[in-house]
């Protein structure tokens, strides 16, 4: 057999009028009395293949059916009519696995491909949407490398809560009560006295019963956490990794954005610096289509939709009143209503990060633990930090599938992710 090429080689342009061999599955057959047509697809992309009645590949290639695995050899030829301007004309079908009837086709509900979410997961769109996810990765990645933080792996089991009891999973852990973690945060803050500029990307997970386009139960947050540092380092430090990651790949997957119908335009338009607003003035701007709203509200999904969509791009609101954010949050010593947090908001999704400047004092901290009906004495670990050598320090967490629900204009989280996880959702 001749030697195996990649699709996408072929679909480049670098294999005409060769004689190679691809390996792959049947994508889609069409058959005439004298001609089967193959779409044949690897993990590369889809390339057209016709059998000819006097082809030695005629009577396997009859008995293909939608998935089969296979090899198959021929000739590539340039042809304006197929499919991404190539096809192969083949010459020997070698079936590796015949498949029974696939039950996915045109006519079935969404539903049921998403229950068939280990099948589906074969379809072109999820093979772009997967490798996007994995450039989106990648990128993020080098920029913390850039920047001089290190990667580190937090644990899943924990025995306190990080972002209020209302998302908190609870489960067994021998005899003992555990939770899944809903953010690395804390630990994350404990590395910092050893590794200074920390960050990780892990699963987070959330009891959530909202079922939003933006709401998973489990899903991948990008967080990090360093010493040294206000509110303006935060902003820069997540404006400098968002544009980051939104020009390279603006670079690195223009034919997975055009595969998918995706704009890509917005990606190459993020440039720092990001507009900021504070609470207030988003407060302001938002009372005509929400009279509502009032300072001490919390913005809803809605609210932060139609900011969002004004700005028709990534930008932060700062300065939330304390009593709607957390207890780690650090609050300023003259106005205590005010914490210094931050939320990166994108059209269509609002939020995508929530970061902000940490309680360094401990009293404050224990006082603000009480405020939240905490007990201090879960957080014994989380208030020595603040015992031995504390330090004013930042972090940020942003979730993985709203950023690529933003960038690859996805009409569902669950799009975003392999196996999504939801109130109704957790198989396979
Ligand atoms: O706003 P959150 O709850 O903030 C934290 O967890 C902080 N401790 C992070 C930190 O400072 N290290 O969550 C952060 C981000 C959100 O902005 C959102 O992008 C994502 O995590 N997120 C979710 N994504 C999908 N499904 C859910 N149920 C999510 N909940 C939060
Ligand atoms: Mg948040």
């Amino acid at each position: 057999m001749a030697p195996i090429t990649k699709i996408s080689q072929i679909l480049d342009g670098k294999c005409t009028d060769q004689k190679i061999a691809v390996r792959g599955w049947v994508y889609r057959k069409r058959e005439s009395k004298e001609l089967i047509f193959l779409l044949i697809r690897d993990s590369t992309g889809v390339i057209q293949c016709t059998v000819k009645k006097t082809s030695p590949a005629w009577n396997e290639a009859q008995k293909l059916t939608i998935e089969s695995s296979l090899s198959l050899e021929g000739t590539v030829k340039e042809d304006k009519r197929a499919p991404g301007g190539y096809e192969i004309n083949s010459e020997l079908v070698n079936i590796i696995g015949l498949a029974e009837t696939f039950p996915i086709a045109k006519d079935k509900s969404e539903e049921f491909i998403r229950d068939m979410r280990h099948l589906w997961l074969r379809s072109r769109k999820m093979n772009l949407v997967m490798k996007v996810r994995a450039e989106v990765l990648e990128a993020t990645r080098k920029y913390f490398k850039q920047q001089n933080y290190t990667e580190v792996s937090p644990p899943m089991f924990i025995s306190a809560a990080v972002e209020g009891g209302s998302t908190l999973f609870g489960l067994k852990y021998f005899d003992q009560d555990l939770y899944l973690t809903q953010s690395s945060q804390l630990y994350l803050e404990i590395l910092i006295y050893s590794l200074e500029n920390v960050y990780c990307i892990a699963p987070s997970f959330r009891a959530e019963k909202s079922r939003t386009i933006r709401h998973l139960t489990e899903y991948w947050h990008i967080e990090g956490e360093w010493p040294f540092a206000d509110m303006d380092d935060l902003m820069k430090f997540e404006e400098g990794l968002m544009t980051h990651v939104c020009q390279t790949i603006a670079n690195t997957c223009q034919k997975e954005f055009k595969e998918l119908g995706a704009d890509i335009e917005k990606l190459k338009a993020v440039q720092t610096p990001f507009p900021r607003i504070t609470y207030q003035e988003a407060i302001e701007q938002l009372k005509p289509a929400n009279p509502a709203l009032t300072w001490g509200s919390d913005l809803g999904y809605e609210d932060e939709k139609v900011l969002a969509d004004k700005f028709g791009k990534p930008f932060f609101v700062y300065d939330y009143p304390t009593a709607i954010k957390a207890f780690y949050c650090k609050t300023y010593r003259e106005h205590p209503e005010i914490a210094m947090s931050v939320d990166m908001m994108v059209p269509r999704i609002g939020e995508i990060s929530t970061g902000g400047a940490r309680e360094e004092n401990k009293d404050i901290l224990i006082q603000r633990m009480r405020e939240q009906g905490l007990k201090p004495e879960d957080y014994e670990w989380y208030l020595d930090l603040r015992r031995y050598g504390t330090v004013p320090h930042v972090g940020f967490g942003m979730g993985l599938e709203r950023l690529l629900v933003w960038m690859l204009d996805l009409d569902n989280i669950i799009d975003a992710i392999p196996f999504p996880r939801t109130t109704r959702r957790f198989y396979p």
